[in-house]
């Protein structure tokens, strides 16, 4: 089975890197025997058996599916478009991969395409690069290659490739691979959608008391800087900054009247008030994504001598990221206005930070490395780095607060 192409005269230089205009949308009607039939006459591409393709059209309902097509060549452009055009795609091309890795900066779509025989510099390392990009890392990638070679299919898998094909490419297993990989992004956008629910709905907790407003915020911030300072991975400080929002989401389950208590809160009401960290790991639970983040929602009231909630558990036995950040909400609470309590003035905070750590309410070592975080310079930071949240842009977030604390240390 072979795709034979005749190539067509370069229509006007197709390869813009302009967002809006780059996507080029699919014929109108592009899954109907018309627009097929006409994609054929203009690039004259011939399959074997094609009029007996299954073909519906892999766009979901709300919207098509969405490609990034990178290849050096006009004609291979041109002839994996016309593949993907008749699948309802929308397509956006680029012949270079500094020109993809651009436009990955500033859109996402469901799947890229790379030809193994790439020039600048080459198939290998644009896959590379796309998936160290946060913001891509999850979008698929599919590499064709026209040498059948193992070495070099695995090299591409390698390199990070989702699928590896081998030209001439048989019309029913592109459409087949492309098919999973679509479905496979679909999903993942459909748990981030439910991730973002939850975000709100944590937030929207915040929000029922402003007297805790930016507490989450806050805590994201701190408990990452200071993870930054204990040389936590990456991944733990991206649990961190979850964590930091979604720590409290179980108190949507406890009523305002104890919530928000002008006073001290009776033992019953303390026992309704103590099932917020059990119940937050339970909303989270169901997300697969948010596995690393359960144990902060759930031991987060911990305490290193074995008296906190809700497991007891002692020392070193309490998780790591919720040792760290059960400091950086103490901290805050103790700077913050609280219905039954003033803000305390940052020295008081820190005098009472160490106190409760030599009382054994907290990993006294941990208790100490966090005091010495330099707080002028994150409170300077504060601005810069919360924008950065509210667009949900880990990187940029991450990226200010190392330079903030380079600055201080
Ligand atoms: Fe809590
Ligand atoms: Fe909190």
């Amino acid at each position: 089975m072979s795709i034979s192409l005749t190539p067509l005269p370069e229509v006007g230089g197709n390869a813009s890197v302009a967002f809006e205009p780059v996507f080029s949308a699919p014929p109108s009607g592009s899954t109907n025997s018309n627009s097929r039939a006409s994609d054929r006459t203009e690039f004259a591409i011939h399959w074997p058996g094609q009029e007996h393709l299954h073909q519906p059209s892999l766009a979901d309902s709300d919207r098509p599916p969405s490609v990034l097509l990178v290849a050096a060549q006009e004609a291979e452009r041109r002839m994996l478009g016309s593949l993907l055009r008749r699948e309802g795609c929308i397509i956006m091309d680029s012949r270079s991969a500094v020109m993809a890795l651009d436009l990955l900066g500033k859109c996402r779509p469901d799947l890229v395409i790379i030809d193994r025989d790439l020039g600048d510099m080459g198939a290998l390392e644009c896959c590379r690069q796309i998936k160290a990009m946060r913001r891509a890392d999850f979008v698929p990638v599919l590499i064709v290659a026209a040498r059948n070679s193992a070495e070099d299919e695995v090299a591409g898998i390698e390199a990070g490739a989702d699928e590896y094909l081998i030209k001439p490419l048989h019309p029913q297993v592109f459409r087949a691979r492309i098919s999973a990989l679509i479905r496979h992004k679909t999903a993942v956008d459909r748990l981030e959608e439910a991730e973002s629910i939850l975000f709100a709905l944590a937030l929207s907790v915040e929000k029922r008391d402003h007297a805790a407003a930016g507490h989450c915020q806050r805590l994201a911030l701190y408990s990452v800087a200071f993870g930054m300072r204990l040389g936590l991975s990456e991944a733990q400080l991206l649990s961190l900054h979850r964590g930091g929002y979604l720590h409290d989401i179980g108190k949507i389950v406890v009523p305002d009247a104890i919530l928000y208590k002008p006073g001290k809160l009776t033992a019953e009401e303390w026992v309704v008030m103590k099932t917020h960290s059990v119940r937050g790991e339970e909303i989270c639970r169901p997300m697969h994504s948010l596995a690393a983040v359960l144990p902060i929602i759930r031991n987060h009231h911990e305490r290193w001598d074995g008296s906190g909630y809700p497991d007891g558990l002692q020392g070193e036995q309490i998780p790591l990221l919720a040792r760290v950040l059960q400091l950086a909400d103490a901290f805050d609470a103790l700077c913050s206005v609280r219905p039954y309590k003033d803000a305390f003035p940052r020295e008081l905070t820190i005098q009472t930070l160490l106190a409760e750590g030599e009382m054994g309410w907290r990993d006294r070592e941990l208790t100490r490395l966090f005091t010495e975080l330099p707080f002028d310079e994150l409170k300077l930071a504060e601005e810069q780095i919360l924008f950065s949240e509210k667009r949900n842009d880990f990187d940029s977030s991450i990226r200010n607060l190392q330079e903030h604390l380079a600055m201080a240390s």
